[in-house]
Parts: C-alpha cells; sequence; structure tokens
C-alpha cells in the first residue's frame, strides 16, 4: 500500500486563479512521475525524486528558484529522514548546488549527518557537485523589491510497500532574512520521520522550530494517538500563540493528514487518494 504526498510551500494565492491552477498541475505531474519511482523503488527514492523535481522548478523556493536572504546571497537548506533506521541529514545554508537535497542524502551515511555554511558547500564539491547557480532573474527582482513573494519551501513524504517512511524538506528560506539564518526545514522541527509515521512543514521557519512540530506529531502517533489527532492538537497548540505554517503527514497505515493553523491560508499540497488527485485546488 504505497502512498505519496508532496508540498510546494504555503501562503495565500487568493484570487490568483491562473497561478493556483499552474501550481497544481505542476504538484500533479511531480506526484504522478514520483509515484511511478515509489511503486517501482521505494520510499526514500520518490522522496529524492519528488524533491529534486520541485527544486528544480524555478517556481517553487528551493534548489532553483530559492530566495536571496538580505545580503544577496542564496542559502538552501534540506533534510532526509529515513524513518526505519531513525536517521536524520541534512544541509543548512548549503550554496551554489544543485540539489540540496541529494547533499542530505549523501550525509545520510556519514558518521557527521548535518553539515552547514562553507563546510557543507565543501562536502557537496568534495564529492563531486559541481557549482550552480540556483538564482533566478524573478527572485533577484523580488529581493531588489523587498522580497514581497509567497512561495515557499517543499516537501515530501512516502510510505513504500516494505512499510519504510521517508520525509524530506528543501527550502531557500524566507527571503531577506539574516544572513546564516537557519530555518526549521534542515531540523526535526520541520523534518521527522519514524516507523510509524513522518512530516514536512512548510510556512514560518521560526514558529515551526519553536513549536517542534514535526517530531511533535510523529512522536504522538508513536505514542499512541492517530495521525488525525496529532496534527490537530499540534495545529491547535501553534494557534495559542498565533503561529503561521503547515504540514504534511502520513503514517505507517496510509493514512493521510494536511494540517495549517489558522494564521495560514493554504499549505500547496497534492496527493492522490486512489480516486483521484487531492490538491490544495480541487
Ligand atoms: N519553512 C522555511 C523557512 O522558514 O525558512
Amino acid at each position: 500500500m504505497e502512498k505519496l504526498i508532496i508540498h510546494g510551500g504555503a501562503g495565500s494565492l487568493e484570487g490568483k486563479t491562473a497561478e493556483a491552477q499552474k501550481m497544481h498541475e505542476s504538484l500533479c505531474k511531480i506526484w504522478e512521475e514520483s509515484f511511478e519511482v515509489l511503486q517501482k523503488s521505494s520510499a526514500e527514492e520518490a522522496v529524492l525524486h519528488a524533491v529534486r523535481m520541485l527544486e528544480d522548478d524555478p517556481y517553487y523556493n528551493a534548489g532553483t528558484g530559492s530566495k536571496l536572504q538580505a545580503d544577496g546571497q542564496v542559502r538552501m537548506s534540506a533534510a532526509l529522514m529515513d524513518g526505519y533506521n531513525n536517521r536524520f541529514s541534512g544541509v543548512i545554508n548549503v550554496q551554489n548546488i544543485q540539489h540540496p537535497i541529494e547533499a542530505a542524502a549523501l550525509l545520510s551515511a556519514e558518521k557527521h549527518t548535518v553539515l552547514s555554511a562553507d563546510q557543507a558547500t565543501g562536502y557537496c564539491r568534495k564529492n563531486g557537485f559541481p557549482e550552480y547557480n540556483p538564482i533566478t532573474d524573478f527572485r533577484m527582482q523580488e529581493y531588489e523589491n523587498k522580497c514581497i513573494g509567497t512561495n515557499g519551501t517543499v516537501g515530501a513524504v512516502a510510505l513504500d510497500k516494505s512499510g519504510q517512511i521517508f520525509a524530506g524538506t528543501s527550502t531557500g528560506g524566507i527571503g531577506c532574512e539574516m544572513p546564516g539564518r537557519v530555518s526549521d526545514s534542515p531540523t526535526v522541527a520541520g523534518t521527522y520521520a519514524s516507523r510509524k509515521a513522518g512530516v514536512s512543514c512548510t510556512g514560518i521557519g521560526e514558529a515551526i522550530t519553536q513549536q517542534a512540530a514535526a517530531a511533535k506529531v510523529v512522536i504522538r502517533v508513536g505514542d499512541g494517538m492517530s495521525l488525525q489527532d496529532a496534527v490537530a492538537r499540534t495545529m491547535l497548540e501553534s494557534d495559542d500563540y498565533n503561529y503561521s505554517y503547515g504540514l504534511i503527514s502520513l503514517d505507517s497505515k496510509g493514512h493521510i493528514e494536511v494540517g495549517t493553523t489558522k494564521a495560514l491560508t493554504d499549505v500547496y499540497y497534492a496527493y492522490h487518494d486512489g480516486q483521484k488527485f487531492s490538491t490544495f485546488f480541487s
């Protein structure tokens, strides 16, 4: 019973029907391709495939098309969590590579599984990641216009036929942040999985980190709460602080849940319920 859910960030597309339609189509296409990978291969390969595709689409704020930090530099972060082996790996503020999620995946085989900044970039170079400029004209203009823009972080969570769950998240941050800011994505607050559940978050990183959101949902499921209740309880707790974020999740039984706090309009998610696509747009 393979399951896959992906997201392309969070925000509000109110009144922008054409943009919402475009994102819906893009997410459905990425989901379809990645689900084929899941059926033929594993949850790990499916998550990597989905996140790579999302990183390659300049529309999303991850990989190519990442937002610029306040000093005009792009610094990207990504994490991968292997729920079966309880293995979290990630890169924080890595620069000039095409696929931060690949760097996170490579680090999962190392003794030290999370690297940051110049050392993360150096690790990528040492391992053959070519120099790559992820800055797009659109993001440059957005930066020059004081960073107005809504598209965020990307992520995927998959359950494969052997019962393994993987979660992956990749981000260019929130745009115009203090150089070196660490987002939630490369931490267990933004990306977490176990043998019971997996979560990838999107939204304001500080809120997600302060709530330990992804880890909290997964641990609650591990303690016996249903996924639906675990997500609802976590969102409710965050509403006490008016936090703005959302998450995608699934559990080992194949249930899928999307959570949003009250302060957030939408998580741009997509999954297939066996009958039809369910997305933020339909
Ligand atoms: N959730 C992405 C960020 O805050 O950077």
